[in-house]
């Protein structure tokens, strides 16, 4: 970005300053291990100290592998007290059963996240007395996008961090609703995340639901769970990770025919999708080199049991989005 380094701390500085002198009271927020929810952590951390603030992680069953041992690991050793995991991935399986819409998945997803961590909220209430504030890491690109600004932008698609508005009687804290990514990674910089975690591609909200397209099964989730893995590990490996905005395999809800070991098989596709972006409003593919791709598919389709065939997404956002659902 543009913004100096300095405006962007002094900025920070100044919503942690006013977060110190204004929060009387206890604060909920919840974590996901993204950039965002920890940047609003820490700072809140930093504003009010940890024992006011309450922090419930969220399995919704549609994160990456280990992802919320993983979080709750993180959380631990950036020195948060007070954290709560709820393990919901039954019920958000059994809510997608059957479900192919896009925009319904995202409003079930949203639906069913609000109730599970109300439900979390309400039962915490009971036994630290209540709460005053709900915290939200939701940045300026996610308002935009979901028509919440108030600015003549058209809703693109329900991002399920601005529907948590919606718990009633809470305060509502969001203390990087102006910035975007990049000032937001700096933000996380500055308050001693650790760069892995500072650099981490975006993830959305609804998790690999959107991300295995049509109906969301154990099955698929699986096959897509593992793809993930693979694609974050050869971009690593590459040193390609940290150069490109996002990258992900996206499970096609269609089988082709294939052949292995002489054998006909007929088992689904992957479509890759790598971009480049500065804010995710608008994004481009990445051109990648060839070997680089070759071995990646060749990986994918040894290693991942029911898939024998991948695509690469050579379309720019607009008009494609950078996620398929
Ligand atoms: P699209 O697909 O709209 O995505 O081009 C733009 C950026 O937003 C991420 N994304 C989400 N992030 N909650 C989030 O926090 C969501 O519901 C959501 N949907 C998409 C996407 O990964 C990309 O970085």
């Amino acid at each position: 970005g543009l913004t100096p380094n300095w405006f962007i701390e002094d900025e920070a500085m100044h919503i942690i300053e006013e977060m110190r002198k204004n929060i009387k009271g206890k604060v909920l927020l919840a974590v996901s291990g993204g950039v965002d929810s920890l940047t609003t952590a820490l700072m809140l951390q930093k504003a009010i100290g940890g024992e006011n603030l309450y922090l419930i992680h969220v399995n919704t069953g549609l994160l990456r592998e280990n992802e919320s041992e993983r979080v709750l690991e993180i959380l631990k050793k950036l020195g948060f007290t007070n954290v709560h995991y709820v393990d919901a991935s039954k019920l958000f399986l059994e809510r997608l059963r059957g479900v192919t819409d896009p925009e319904e998945k995202r409003r079930i997803i949203a639906k069913t996240f609000a109730e599970v961590f109300k439900d979390k909220a309400l039962q915490l209430s009971h036994t630290v007395g209540g709460f005053k504030y709900l915290a939200q890491g939701t940045i300026y690109p996610d308002r935009v996008e979901s028509g919440a600004t108030g600015k003549a932008t058209a809703k693109i698609k329900s991002h399920h961090n601005v529907v948590m508005e919606a718990i009633p009687g809470l305060e509502l804290v969001e203390p990087l609703a102006e910035f975007y990514k990049d000032e937001v990674r700096r933000i996380a910089e500055i308050l001693g995340l650790p760069e892995e975690l500072v650099k981490q591609h975006p993830f959305p909200g609804p998790g690999l639901a959107v991300r295995v397209l049509g109906e969301v099964t154990e099955e698929k989730l699986k096959i897509l769970r593992k793809a993930t893995m693979i694609v974050e590990e050869e971009f690593r490996k590459a040193g390609l990770y940290e150069k490109v905005w996002q990258a992900f395999p996206v499970l096609l809800p269609v089988k082709s025919v294939g052949v292995k070991g002489d054998v006909r098989s007929y088992e689904y596709v992957l479509a890759l999708r790598v971009v480049e972006s500065e804010d995710a409003m608008t994004a481009s593919f990445v051109k990648l080199p060839w070997d680089f791709l070759e071995k990646l598919a060749e990986r994918l389709v040894n290693e991942v049991d029911g898939v024998n065939r991948v695509l690469y997404d050579i379309t720019h956002k607009p008009p494609a989005t950078i996620e398929f659902e």
